[in-house]
């Protein structure tokens, strides 16, 4: 019984070196050391022994039963240490990969644009002024010299509310609602948003725009140069070509509009300016004495003068877009270039 003993030890011993998983260990250590394990049956036999020999072999079962039980533990231990240095190598965290950075939000080109050019106003004494979107016939028209059956009408392809109600098809109303609202001097810039019935790659039926005007005594035609020269300086941060060329609005008198030298060819000439070398960026003149007539104002004691230019247009000459469409899809990988 004694070699039987020291046998099962050492099968033990060698099964348990060979072992590779905590599963694995139990078993064996159930195949041995369990209730109906190998030492446990030679224990239960030991009542066929001589007196003699039964505290011997009793003694040394213990003792195997011990020495077992400390390897089985040892190997326990060894294998949970081996299991969490597998997994520490597997799931490593890599410090030295570059972070992922929360991108932010930012303003609108259209925004970014129209607050850029309220600001440069501002700077030359300008207050912001504002106007409703949905509007009465007679700020957009009437009061601007542009009666019902007034051709100029055509001009701009109008959304009607109804007869007397419309979206507004440019921020010249402002002009009149601040008119009628205060007395000279005034000095007013009005951004806002428009609507006309014109969709291309350069028109949208909602879009935007920035007016601008002057009243005062001795208001002259140079201011209206001098003004505007300096906006357009500052807004294109370099002195460029600008041209004053005769037009006509109804609600001004004279008028002009304004080309600055083409800032994608320099003025050579190219596809965007049409091979012209200058590019229409705003309308302007001096306000018409009818316009003062409506809102109260005397036109012998008098003058000013006014401009409107188009936002989106303005934003893709800065930035060099070719499709105004661009602005409105919200595609972000357009957004995030501003
Ligand atoms: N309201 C005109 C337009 O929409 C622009 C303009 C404004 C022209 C003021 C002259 C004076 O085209």
């Amino acid at each position: 019984m004694r070699e039987k003993l020291l046998e099962i030890e050492n099968q033990a011993v060698v099964e348990l070196t060979g072992v590779g998983s905590e599963v694995d260990l139990q078993q064996i250590k159930a195949r041995f050391l369990g209730r109906k394990g190998e030492i446990t049956t030679i224990m239960k036999g030991m009542g066929q022994l001589t007196a003699e020999e039964r505290p011997l072999v009793g003694a040394l079962a213990n003792q195997v039963k011990e020495r077992l039980e400390l390897l089985f533990a040892d190997r326990l231990e060894a294998l949970r240490a081996e299991l969490q240095e597998r997994q520490l190598k597997s799931e490593r965290i890599d410090f030295t990969l570059p972070g992922r950075s929360q991108r932010s939000g930012h303003k609108h080109p259209i925004t970014l644009v129209t607050e850029e050019i309220v600001a440069i106003f501002a700077a030359m004494g300008f207050g912001v002024a504002e106007g409703p979107e949905v509007e009465k016939d007679f700020y957009n028209f009437e009061a601007l010299n542009i009666p019902k059956d007034h051709p100029a009408r055509d001009m701009q392809d109008t959304f009607y509310i109804d007869d007397d109600i419309v979206l507004r098809t440019h921020t010249s109303p402002v002009q009149v609602r601040t008119m009628l609202g205060q007395q000279p001097p005034v000095r007013v810039i009005a951004p806002g948003t428009v609507y006309r019935r014109d969709s291309d790659l350069t028109h949208s039926p909602m879009f935007h725009q920035v007016e601008g005007f002057l009243v005062d005594r001795q208001v002259t035609f140079g201011d209206l140069k001098g003004v505007l020269t300096t906006f357009i300086n500052e807004f294109f941060g370099k002195e460029l070509g600008v041209r004053f060329r005769p037009s006509f609005f109804p609600f001004t008198e004279p008028s002009a509009e304004v080309d600055i030298q083409c800032v994608i060819c320099g003025g050579g000439g190219c596809r965007v300016c049409k091979q012209s070398g200058w590019l229409e960026i705003l309308g302007s003149g001096m306000i018409d004495p009818e316009v003062f007539k409506s809102v109260g104002y005397d036109p012998e004691v008098y003058s000013g003068f006014a401009f409107g230019m188009g936002i989106e247009r303005i934003a893709m000459l800065r930035y060099g877009v070719n499709d105004l469409r661009l602005f409105y899809e919200n595609d972000l990988r357009f957004l995030r270039q501003f």
